[in-house]
């Protein structure tokens, strides 16, 4: 039987110089980029920045749940990915395993519910069995949410809702009169979240690389040169912090 550890709202987030109840951002959302750039940098294959940033995913799942964070979006693999070396992608395939090997009981002990976006079933079998182990085992966990985007691409993903909102007019499922922005919403992967309240993208780039296009409208942005492998809670907090200062608007004055 797996113990919850209760969920304890202290001010003060371990590691962090902040106040941790005021002003959180519920929906991290991050394009964990540099891992190759980081390997290159130390003459290793890039492989060994994929493998250190597995390490660093850790990292900000701790950061996030220090911090009451509710749900952590990380962009894993893109449906884009597939162009990689054959080599790289199967080595990619491999990590959501590798990480749920060592990290599941941790996850378990702190309450981390594992989900996923993206095309699952066109996954490996091996990768969609160890994710899929995961989401069971998890499943009753009620803190962190731990959303992987794998073999996610927004584009298909707002295509494929349209299909789908198309079909369920056809047989009056829905009427077009009725077609909103919440309920297109419920046809996307993300059914169910909120929009990221704040994205982060490491290494850089500042591009969106076919991520959340839809529920990003209105998310704030935060960029670091750091490389994802280089990815620590300190850095997580410094993006917290910035947040925190970040007057959102939606559009108004
Ligand atoms: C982008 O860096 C990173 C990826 C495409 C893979 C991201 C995967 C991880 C961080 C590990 C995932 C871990 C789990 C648990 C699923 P890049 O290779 O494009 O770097 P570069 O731009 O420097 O070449």
């Amino acid at each position: 039987m797996s113990m919850k550890i209760p969920f304890i709202k202290s001010k003060q987030a371990v590691n962090a110089d902040f106040d941790v109840t005021e002003n959180i951002p519920d929906h991290v959302a991050i394009i964990m980029d540099g891992n190759g750039r980081w390997a290159e940098k130390r003459g290793l294959p890039r492989i060994a920045g994929h493998k250190e940033g597995v390490k660093a995913v850790m990292n900000v799942v701790r950061a996030a749940n220090h911090a009451h964070v509710k749900v952590l979006t990380l962009y894993a693999f893109s449906t884009e990915n597939w162009n990689r070396p054959k080599p790289e992608i199967d080595f990619l395939m491999k990590l959501p395993k590798e990480f749920l090997h060592i990290y599941l009981p941790e996850l378990m002990e702190n309450n981390v519910k594992i989900d996923t976006i993206g095309d699952f079933a066109a996954l490996p079998a091996h990768t969609q069995k160890a994710v899929k182990y995961a989401k069971d085992k998890t499943k009753d966990n009620d803190g962190l949410l731990l959303n992987f985007a794998l073999n996610y691409g927004s584009r298909y993903e707002i295509m494929q809702a349209i299909k789908q909102i198309m079909d369920d007019v056809d047989c009056n499922k829905v009427s077009v009169d009725a077609i909103d922005e919440d309920i297109f919403s419920e046809y996307l992967y993300t059914n169910g979240l909120s929009d990221p309240d704040l994205l982060i993208r490491t290494s850089g780039e500042k591009r969106l690389s076919n991520f959340l296009l839809w529920q990003l409208a209105y998310s704030e942005f935060w960029f670091t040169d750091v490389l994802w492998p280089d990815m620590d809670e300190k850095v997580f907090n410094e993006a917290l912090k910035d947040y925190q200062n970040r007057k959102r608007r939606y559009g108004g004055i």
